[in-house]
């Protein structure tokens, strides 16, 4: 998002032809998702919509009033049909009478599924009286930046009352709810001419009668107010003056590496968490300014923005000027402690009888001057909307601080909303978290065969994945593919080579900045070759050595410093053979290398212990499947070695094997999740075969 993103103009996307092709639940549909493709128009799962549709009732066949509302959960940019819930209008209505005011306003949810049309399953949200109150066809909820610029301001209503006129009006800020609902209502019976209503501290509401006009309405609001803010905002600094260097851009991703493993060792006791960083240009330029600490302090305003983003951010204490990073780092855990030392005051000071208790009184923004926003979460895609969302609320500062004066959510309504029993109950809803939940995993080998299904099984366990590997075309086609199935944000690929060393410092310090550390290595690049002792050349000698000695020991000592940076343990598994325990013909090389790994597991096992690092061996055989080494020369010199054909092979490793069974790559990724996950947490320095039974190489 860039400094220019507020003074653009939206533009008007309705296609009325597409439009008339559809019927009204779909013409609300198109709406929301015009609406949400935008961030500007409203933040990532922030805002609904609702249309109120006559419809047979599936019981009597007459018609009745549905109000079709955006439900609980999704995003109005990306939902289908089945994000709204549908409600009998009627029925709504009568909720009127049940109704014991404000302090009892919570109770009222727990009638919505009450009022259900047609057995709907999903859940109405808690703005839903919000649409059912206002006596209009259409209606749609945005968190616009730019209106929430002017609802965080001190004089916001009258504000409101010199771009708008009678317009919009002003409703001050009110915890979303019934009693939000019943003001609304109240709020356009009392003035029939209004188009819509600014929400203090919250966001926008505009109605109208067809779709097609409620989604023009909503768009020229927003744009009257950009340009608005435009006009008074043209000539001024934003944010006071700069007062910090913005560093180059190398520098600010060298310091986010070293920073972000620290932060995430000393944030992630109870949960793993996961990193994003941001360094785009409205960031630089907030945590550059003059204004900046103060503004911070003042926390975010838009519910949404603080749920995400925790009610204030940390400000890391370092100087880009003197650009001392070591004292930082050695700050780091002091002023950490603190910031959860305040959280807990603000616990304290908030808490009523019957709030949930303390959640996870760690940071979620880090505003690093000079070099930008870290943000954890406990997955890449909540890290990465959080940054979104902090820089929904840098961009509000903005405008808000250059027309007037930003306000941030009292202190007591943040924490109503924040430790709402609604929103427990909500995140009591949740799915419990999978096992490799926040945990990074580095695959070297990541496109091949056993490397990519280990990564896919790792995915498939809530982790995120780096696909370390040489082979480019066959990256991004295994990138490509596992971030289809899994979503962009969990799967990264880094082109690299094992055995080069500034490559390998690279690729994890990348990893870092991606995501924020590492806690799993699985060392699976590889090659096979075969040549009798006399015809191995040097050259095919020092090749195994350096693929699969050096280059295991390489990406462990990388992994192994960031691990110990962040002193949480960490698994580290090394794919060796079942060469490296049984001598095979015509292929010293490769065995030899094969056992160094067994090897060098076992001394690092060793070191690591103490660090609570595990390092384990798993040993495949003859895993022809979906592996390109079976592609090459080696499937042909090994099908020669045994005098057979390529189909002939596998028959024959078949047979040879105890189980009589072939080995998939999915066998083992299965065991190399095992010894990655904590299910194996009490076992280190271990081999696990994989090669359906071989007695050769049953170790002892
Ligand atoms: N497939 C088997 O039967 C079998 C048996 C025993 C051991 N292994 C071991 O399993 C591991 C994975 O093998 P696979 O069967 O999936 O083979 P594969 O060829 O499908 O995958 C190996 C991957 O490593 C990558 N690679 C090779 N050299 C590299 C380098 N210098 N830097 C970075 N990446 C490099 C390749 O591009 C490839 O994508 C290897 O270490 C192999 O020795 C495989
Ligand atoms: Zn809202």
């Amino acid at each position: 998002m860039s400094t220019t993103h507020t003074s653009k103009l939206l533009q008007n996307l309705w296609d009325q032809s597409h439009a008339t092709s559809l019927d009204e639940p779909g013409r609300l549909l198109y709406r929301s998702n015009l609406l949400g493709s935008d961030k500007r128009i409203t933040n990532f799962g922030g805002g609904n919509t609702s249309a109120k549709v006559s419809m047979p009732d599936p019981l009597s066949g007459k018609d009745t009033t549905v109000l079709w509302v955006k439900g609980s959960g999704g995003d109005v940019g990306t939902m289908k049909l089945d994000g709204f819930a549908t409600l009998y209008q009627d029925k709504l209505n009568a909720l009127r009478e049940l109704y014991r005011g404000v302090d009892y306003e919570d109770e009222m949810v727990a009638y919505l599924p009450h009022c259900t049309f047609d057995l709907n399953p999903r859940a109405s949200s808690i703005d839903t009286p919000l649409h059912a109150y206002v006596p209009k066809a259409h209606v749609d909820h945005m968190h616009p930046d730019a209106i929430i610029a002017i609802a965080a301001s001190a004089d916001g209503e009258s504000l409101t009352k010199e771009i708008f006129g009678n317009d919009i009006g002003w409703l001050p800020w009110k915890r979303p709810g019934y009693e939000l609902g019943l003001w609304l209502g109240k709020y356009c019976e009392d003035n029939p001419h209004a188009r819509g209503v600014i929400l203090g501290s919250h966001g926008l509401f505009t109605w109208a009668d067809t779709a097609e006009d409620c989604y023009a309405v909503t768009l020229e609001i927003i744009n009257q107010s950009i340009s608005w803010l435009g006009k008074k905002t043209s000539n001024q600094m934003a944010f006071g003056k700069a007062c910090h260097p913005v560093l180059t851009a190398t520098r600010r991703q060298e310091v986010a590496q070293q920073l972000m493993p620290e932060i995430r060792g000393l944030i992630s006791g109870e949960q793993y968490k996961v990193g994003h960083f941001d360094d785009s240009p409205a960031v630089l330029e907030f945590v550059c300014s003059e204004q900046m600490p103060g503004l911070a302090a003042l926390g975010t305003s838009c519910p949404d923005h603080f749920l995400r983003t925790k009610i204030r951010p940390l400000i890391v204490s370092f100087d880009p000027a003197s650009d001392d990073l070591d004292s930082t780092v050695n700050e780091l855990p002091t002023a950490l402690s603190q910031y959860r030392d305040e959280y807990a005051g603000y616990y304290e000071r908030c808490k009523h009888a019957d709030s949930p208790a303390m959640r996870d009184p760690n940071a979620v923004v880090y505003l690093v001057p000079g070099v930008g926003m870290i943000t954890f979460a406990k997955d890449k895609s909540t890290a990465r909307i959080s940054a979104e969302f902090y820089t929904n609320a840098i961009n509000v500062m903005r405008e808000s601080s250059a027309v007037s004066t930003y306000c941030g959510l009292p202190e007591q309504e943040a924490f109503d909303i924040e430790y709402w029993l609604l929103e427990e109950a909500k995140l009591q809803r949740m799915p419990k978290s999978k096992s490799l939940a926040g945990r990074v995993a580095f695959v070297t080998g990541g496109a091949g065969g056993i490397g990519s299904a280990t990564a896919q099984r790792f995915l498939s366990e809530g982790a995120c994945v780096v696909l370390a590997d040489i082979d480019a075309n066959l990256l991004t086609e295994t990138h490509l593919q596992l971030s289809e199935l899994y979503g962009g944000d969990v799967v990264r690929k880094v082109l690299m080579d094992v055995t080069d060393e500034n490559q390998v410092i690279q690729a994890f310090n990348d990893t870092a900045v991606e995501f924020g550390g590492v806690d799993i290595l699985v060392s699976n690049a590889g090659i096979a070759s075969s040549a009798a002792v006399e015809d191995t050349t040097l050259e095919l000698w020092n090749k195994n050595m350096d693929i699969l000695s050096t280059g295991y020991f390489l990406v462990s000592r990388e992994a192994f410093k960031m691990l110990r940076r962040q002193s949480l343990g960490g698994a580290v598994v090394f794919i060796a053979s079942k060469n490296a325990l049984a001598a095979s013909p015509g292929a010293s090389a490769y065995c030899t290398a094969k056992a160094a790994e067994v090897h060098l597991a076992r001394c690092l096992a060793l070191e690591g212990a103490s660090g609570g690092i595990r390092v384990n061996v798993v040993n495949p055989d003859a895993v022809l499947q979906g592996s390109k080494i079976w592609t090459g020369e080696w499937l042909q010199q090994r099908a020669d070695a045994y005098g057979k054909d390529a189909e002939g092979l596998q028959a024959h490793y078949l047979e040879r094997s105890l189980l009589k069974r072939a080995v998939l790559p999915e066998d083992v990724a299965e065991a190399t999740y095992f010894l990655a996950s904590d299910a194996s947490a009490k076992s280190t320095g271990n081999i696990i075969n994989v090669d359906a039974g071989n007695v050769q190489s049953f170790t002892r």
